[in-house]
């Protein structure tokens, strides 16, 4: 996680050549140099390589024995027609290298790079608004594009993945310069990259990562490291007992990720016998309906003997927390994620433990304004990358914040996140802690 990528990319130059002398345009390997082409940019290369094949061809023509044996014999004729061939062969490969030029910057294989003041055009694809957090990422991006003068229109699919896919056809129809994509599905949204980058369009890959794709850029929040912290923090409080395991979406790369987090931090308690998991389960689509039934069917297996129940994110652990009988509610701890305001009510009333704060803002700020650099040709500086199954994805990750009881005040009321009259709102006045 800690692996220093710094990704630059350069715009072809006016002469249409690689800025590396060790650039080898007929390698298929090359990297000109250690710029990495975005991939939508290799399509690119590849027509430079098939241009330089021709010109070092009729270099080897001109220079060729029987050209010079042709050109001074006594036949004039012969040598005239000699002269016009490669004069003819010189004209096309210029005509086609100027072609390429063109195509790098401006036609249909490759989008052309905005100006500084050319307005970016960019199409936010999002799976669903049904978490009160992904409003905020709608919101949040729809403002700082209005603030660096960008357009930016976005689409919901709820959950739909033929319509996600579609919406985003529609966005490139539009001409947008750029794709921001929080998919539904990560596997399918594969074919979204793949038809974006048919049209020279980047494409950045928002909260969940698109999976087995040349995704450009990938925007999110450390979640393998959220997954430690919710296990960390029960294993903390509940070192022994029975836990109940509660993921998210299978559909979600996230989900997956949190899972291998809270098993990092789970598995050596499990072995030594501290911990029993009684269900270790996924609730499809991350409903709350589905922790519920996953609850419900642990307490019935244990008589209601659970300590722990670590859910993924708010909205599971509300479910798993409307099927716990009264007198286990705020005596079982329960995770979460995303800092809900339902969520964080709970926690001041006692019936959630703690959730996990990710702040909004700069995740969807870094989204737009890599997506203004990547629109205009400019070096994204992303540290992190994080493996797709097909390319090592350059990735800009936040820090997720640790919220318990203690900690409302000092993380999300002191943000502005959440008002502090919404947060306490079933707690008594005289009860609230002082500002
Ligand atoms: C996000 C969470 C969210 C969940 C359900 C995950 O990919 O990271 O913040 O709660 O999806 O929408």
């Amino acid at each position: 996680m800690n692996h220093k990528l710094t990704l630059k990319r350069e715009e072809f130059n006016g002469s249409c050549g690689c800025l590396d002398p060790n650039f080898n345009p007929l390698s298929d390997e090359s990297n000109c140099g250690s710029v990495r082409p975005f991939p939508w940019e290799r399509h690119l290369f590849s027509q430079r390589r098939l241009v330089l094949k021709y010109v070092i061809l009729a270099g080897t023509l001109i220079n060729s024995g029987e050209f010079r044996e042709i050109t001074n014999s006594s036949n004039t004729e012969g040598i005239s027609l000699m002269r016009t061939k490669t004069i003819v062969t010189i004209v096309l490969c210029a005509l086609s290298l100027a072609t390429a030029c063109v195509s790098g910057t401006q036609t249909n294989t490759g989008k052309k790079k905005k100006g500084p003041n050319e307005t970016v055009r960019i199409g936010f694809s999002m799976d669903t608004l049904k978490e009160e957090r992904w409003q905020r990422d709608k919101e949040l991006v729809e403002q700082r594009c209005k603030e660096v003068g960008a357009e930016c229109e976005v689409q919901v699919a709820n959950g739909d993945d033929s319509l996600q896919t579609k919406q985003c056809d529609n966005l490139l129809t539009k001409g947008v310069d750029v794709l921001i994509v929080a998919p539904h599905n990560g596997q399918i949204a594969a074919s979204i990259v793949e038809a974006a980058h048919r049209q020279g369009v980047p494409v950045i890959s928002y909260d969940r990562l698109i999976r087995n794709s040349d995704v450009d850029l990938y925007v999110s929040h450390q979640v393998v490291k959220i997954g430690e912290m919710q296990a960390q923090y029960a294993l903390d409080n509940r070192p022994k007992g029975n836990y109940i395991l509660i993921g998210g979406s299978p559909t979600d790369n996230n989900a997956l990720l949190l899972r291998d987090g809270q098993m990092n931090v789970l598995k050596p308690a499990i072995a030594r016998g501290d911990i029993k998991i009684i269900s270790d389960q996924f609730a499809k689509e991350w409903k709350a309906e589905e922790a519920l039934r996953i609850t419900e069917d642990a307490l019935t297996k244990t008589n209601n003997d659970i300590q722990a129940i670590v859910a993924s994110n708010d909205g599971t652990a509300g479910g798993a927390i409307s099927a716990l009988p009264p007198q286990l509610v705020g005596k079982v701890l329960v995770t979460g994620q995303d800092a809900a305001l339902d969520a964080v009510q709970r926690i001041v009333d006692g019936k959630q433990t703690m959730t996990i704060y990710k702040p909004i803002r700069p995740l969807a700020f870094s989204a737009v304004d890599s997506a203004l650099k990547l629109a205009r040709g400019e070096p994204v500086e992303a540290k992190d990358k994080i493996n797709n199954g097909k390319i090592d994805v350059p990735s800009i990750l936040q820090e997720p914040i640790v919220v318990d009881k203690n900690k409302v005040m000092q993380t999300v009321i002191k943000d502005g996140y959440h008002k502090m009259e919404d947060v306490y709102k079933n707690v008594p006045r005289d009860q609230w802690p002082k500002q």
